[in-house]
């Protein structure tokens, strides 16, 4: 059975936790060079996920944007874009959506109630799997592995590290703090409550804290607990 990649979760929060305000428009929390830090660990990724609301409300690209660094994958064996992967459980992704246009290969897992319907919307667009009533995460690691993931970027939103945090599946987390206070109810958050491994009181390993600008980019390794 092949190996389930390593699991990063990414992201950028204001420092009262929101990942974006209320506005359509996406909140931008990192700055020019902790966006930079963010495309070399997309490049060093042979797949990067992302759910289904983000997908809907920021219509990201999500692509490595250095010129040079998709230089690099291509000339060590690998697609010049990492795999780019997303998860759904009503299937409500049109084909219109910039994500099924740029980059290479693409995959969405979803359920067997949305996979005929998605299977038609994304014809020629993305591989669709289905893994049963509802889309288990393991299952979606597993497949992964088989396509030959080795590292998997995670850059949310808030219910996919939720899910990937609360049911132990996460390796590492990169959690960059913006000086913003975004203040406002309803605001998405990174994190929702959930049954997190050892509780309240269980320690996450700090791997490095550095200051990038503005910005506070902090790295744990959220199976490395201590009670
Ligand atoms: N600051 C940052 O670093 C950052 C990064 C990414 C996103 N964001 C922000 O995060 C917000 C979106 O976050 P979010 O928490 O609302 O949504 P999300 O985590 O991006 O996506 C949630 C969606 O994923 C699908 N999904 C999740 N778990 C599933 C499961 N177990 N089975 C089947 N489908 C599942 C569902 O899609 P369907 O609804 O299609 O069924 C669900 O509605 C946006 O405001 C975006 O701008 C911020």
């Amino acid at each position: 059975m092949a190996e389930r990649p390593y699991v990063l979760l990414s992201v950028a929060t204001s420092v009262d936790g929101h990942i974006d305000d209320t506005s359509p428009q996406r909140l931008l929390l990192s700055n020019a060079e902790d966006f930079d830090r963010v495309d070399q660990v997309r490049a060093e990724s042979d797949a990067i996920l992302i759910g289904g609301n983000t997908l809907r409300s920021d219509n990201p690209r999500l692509l490595v944007n250095s010129e040079k660094r998709r230089a690099d994958r291509v000339a060590v064996g690998k697609s010049e874009y990492p795999l780019k992967v997303t998860i759904t459980a009503s299937g409500d992704l049109g084909r219109d959506l910039k994500f099924w246009h740029f980059g290479d290969q693409k995959v969405v897992y979803t359920t067997d109630g949305a996979v005929t319907k998605l299977r038609e919307e994304l014809a020629g667009l993305a591989d669709v799997v289905s893994t049963g009533s509802t889309v288990d995460f393991e299952a979606v690691l597993d497949d992964l592995g088989r396509r030959g993931v080795k590292r998997l970027m995670v850059e949310g939103g808030g219910q996919i590290h939720t899910q990937f945090l609360s049911q132990n599946l996460a390796d590492e987390v990169h959690l960059a703090i913006a000086p913003l206070l975004v203040g406002q109810a309803g605001a998405p958050r990174f994190i929702h409550p959930a049954e997190y491994p050892g509780g309240s009181a269980s320690r996450m390993k700090l791997l490095d804290a550095t200051t990038i600008g503005d910005v506070v980019l902090l790295r744990y390794a959220p199976k490395q607990r201590t009670a």
